[in-house]
């Protein structure tokens, strides 16, 4: 094993973050790696930090405890506990592959890189992850953490992303036959800590006598980046509408964004266009009591554009306004309960602002 591999493998031995999908040098004996938390933790971990992660790990695996479990639940439920978590074809896609693997592969997990990634919501980082972590396989697994790493001892110099190829032929070079799992988790563990974005701690790395940029004072410098495009802002409208403390909440239309979520309903912005002004749904009879537009706008970034929505209130006199179409899509949900929603937090903070502005005493 080179020396890289072994002082690596050491540090982990030492250090290992313990986390609950991982066995790891602090584990229990008994402990055995379970390839059905290592598939949901690193769906979760795309995109998501490990804290954000932990208690959703944590609820997911006490409610469905392996792909058979999950595969059954109902595609509501599974979304209204993801809520929060953000980036929601994860989800949908995360229902899709537990009833794949529950149907067609009688709720084990396939070994075999390639063929994990035929499944849905597995692309190259999380088949070599799940390969490498849950069935001990070699395979080149390369996250933010590790590719600021190897770019760092190796001094690659070439902008992100195009710096991937060299990134993976470098990690081909280094990744052992032995442990090639806990080698990755090592330098995903020291990307997390020593080896951080800003300031890192070159002077405690381990290993420091081996990393160029490390040696040369530079390290805080890479990964280099290309220059990203400026995000475009979008803005829209969404309404809270009461009623006898319930809210009009509605299921939003699979195909559209944050589709199969329960959401304010708003007036059909997406990344490529502002909203129009006027309610995506259709009510009928609505008789007001009070209107308010709020002060404070929704303000929300995701991964490719930004959006402001402005948030009107409006309180009815009445409350069937529903035709036995829009009863289909939308529900009357009681306030005090908003929490079990399960909205995205786009709406979330909406809802923030509704109820802040109440505690303030505006309405
Ligand atoms: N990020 C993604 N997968 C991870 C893991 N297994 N350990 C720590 N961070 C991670």
């Amino acid at each position: 094993m080179s020396v890289l591999a072994e002082l690596l493998l050491a540090y982990y031995d030492d250090n290992a973050r313990d986390l609950p999908w991982r066995i790891g040098p602090k584990s229990s004996p008994n402990k055995k790696i379970n390839p059905y938390h290592v598939w949901l933790s690193e769906i979760m971990l795309q995109q998501t930090t490990v804290n954000a992660v932990i208690p959703y790990f944590e609820e997911f695996t006490a409610r469905w405890p392996d792909f058979k479990a999950l595969a059954v639940a109902a595609d509501a439920k599974i979304m209204a506990a993801w809520a929060g978590l953000g980036y929601y074809a994860r989800a949908r896609n995360l229902i899709k592959c537990a009833r794949i693997v529950s149907h067609d592969y009688d709720g084990t997990l396939p070994q075999d890189e390639d063929e994990l990634r035929k499944l849905p919501g597995i692309g190259d980082y999380t088949a070599a992850a799940i390969a490498s972590f849950a069935f001990g396989k070699r395979a080149l697994v390369m996250d933010a953490n590790i590719e600021r790493v190897i770019t760092r001892l190796f001094e690659i110099s070439t902008p992100l992303p195009k710096a991937k190829i060299e990134i993976k032929a470098a990690l081909d070079d280094i990744v052992p036959q032995e442990r090639a799992g806990d080698f990755a988790q090592a330098m995903m563990d020291l990307g997390a800590s020593l080896c951080s974005v800003k300031n890192p701690k070159c002077d405690q790395c381990p290993i420091y006598s081996l990393c160029t940029t490390g040696q040369l004072g530079t390290a805080a410098f890479y990964p280099v980046k290309a220059i990203k495009k400026a995000k475009p802002m979008r803005s829209g409208m969404a309404w809270w509408i009461e009623y006898d403390d319930k809210v009009l909440l509605v299921k939003r239309d699979e195909k559209s964004m944050l589709g199969g979520m329960m959401a304010l309903p708003d007036d059909g912005w997406n990344a490529r266009r502002d909203g129009d002004g006027a309610l995506i749904i259709a009510l009928k009879d609505m008789q007001i009591r009070k209107i308010m537009q709020h002060d404070a706008l929704v303000q929300h970034s995701f991964t490719h554009f930004s959006l402001k929505l402005k948030l009107t209130s409006i309180e009815l006199i009445q409350d069937n306004i529903l035709d036995e179409q829009m009863k289909e899509k939308a529900i009357w949900w009681p306030i005090k309960d908003i929490d079990t929603a399960g909205l995205p937090t786009l709406f979330a903070k909406a809802v923030k602002i509704k109820t802040d502005e109440n505690e303030k005493g505006i309405k």
